[in-house]
């Protein structure tokens, strides 16, 4: 974690505020455009939210935060007692977003999905690439960035108001795409399925905040064998893994709990893994705040 100061509260759209977190100690960690970092609240809340600002600047973090009313807290606390001055521990910025080279994008961004593509915007213009953004939102007012993007990007950038316009026809986008254009998409469930529907798999590339309603066979119970530290670690039925090596005093990182964040990542060395993440873990690894093993036993890097 890296401790931070809260510099600057600024109002961005109706319900959004924009937080801009300066390192207490000096330079924070470097980030690419689609990182997010984890805020560990002072309500022990921790929380994941993608870098808004420039990569470019080394002694603060931007990130923006809508305020939900059905707020399981975190937001609710943000906006309504965090002060510029307080402190706030910040983890290093982890990307599973990340911008990869292409001569030309299309963003798809909803309401505050619009995070992580500010950045990736400025780079792939920087870069030269041609780039679309299709922003939506209910209305002008709720929509963080809408008035910068389009004065700074122009034409570029496309806004649909969704309470007076619809929603944007995305199998008309797809239709249109460059066969040599990348799909960056954030935004609410619903759009992000829409986009799966319309866009190819290899060129679409989502960031999910919220996990998505899958269906497991009954949770088993299962050992895990802990290579580093030389502890077995009994998983029961009703409990995560992530739950279960941490009780045992095997210290795992987590945010999300849910299987989006990336942080509780562990390397697999043996035995069969039953993914329920949504992140779409790398050969070898696993996400275990949600997934679990199809084998009795795991073999882990820990
Ligand atoms: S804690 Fe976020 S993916 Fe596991």
């Amino acid at each position: 974690m890296q401790q931070t100061v809260l510099d600057r509260v600024d109002q961005v759209a109706e319900d959004v505020v924009s937080l801009v977190l300066r390192g207490a100690d000096g330079p924070l960690a470097p980030w690419a455009p689609g990182a997010h970092v984890d805020l560990a609240l002072p309500n022990w809340l921790t929380r994941q939210y993608s870098l808004c600002g420039n990569p470019a600047d080394h002694d603060s973090y931007r990130v923006a935060v809508r305020h939900d009313r059905l707020s399981r807290g975190g937001s609710e606390y943000i906006h309504l007692f965090l002060r510029t001055g307080h402190t706030l521990d910040v983890s290093v910025p982890r990307n599973n977003f990340p911008l990869l080279p292409a001569p030309e994008y299309l963003f798809l961004a909803g309401g505050i999905g619009i995070t992580p593509i500010v950045p990736m915007l400025a780079a792939a213009v920087e870069a030269g690439a041609v780039v679309t953004l299709v922003y939506t939102g209910k209305s002008v007012a709720t929509m963080p960035f809408a008035d910068e993007l389009r004065s700074r990007y122009g034409d570029r950038v496309r806004i649909f108001a969704t309470g007076k316009q619809g929603r944007p026809d995305f199998s008309v986008l797809a239709a249109a795409l460059n066969p040599h254009a990348l799909v960056y998409c954030c935004g609410p469930a619903s759009m992000l399925d829409a986009a799966e529907a319309v866009f190819p798999a290899g060129r679409l590339h989502v960031e999910r905040f919220r996990p998505t309603v899958k269906e497991f066979a009954p949770a088993k119970p299962f050992e895990v064998d802990c290579v580093r530290s030389g502890q077995t670690v009994h998983v029961g039925p009703e409990e995560s893994m992530l739950d279960a090596l941490n009780h045992a005093g095997l210290r795992v990182p987590f945010g999300c709990r849910e299987g989006v964040c990336g942080s509780c990542e562990l390397l697999v060395t043996d035995g069969e893994v039953e993914h329920r993440d949504d992140l779409g873990a790398a050969p070898g690894r696993m996400y275990c705040c949600v997934s679990r093993a199809l084998s009795s036993r795991l073999v882990v890097d820990l």
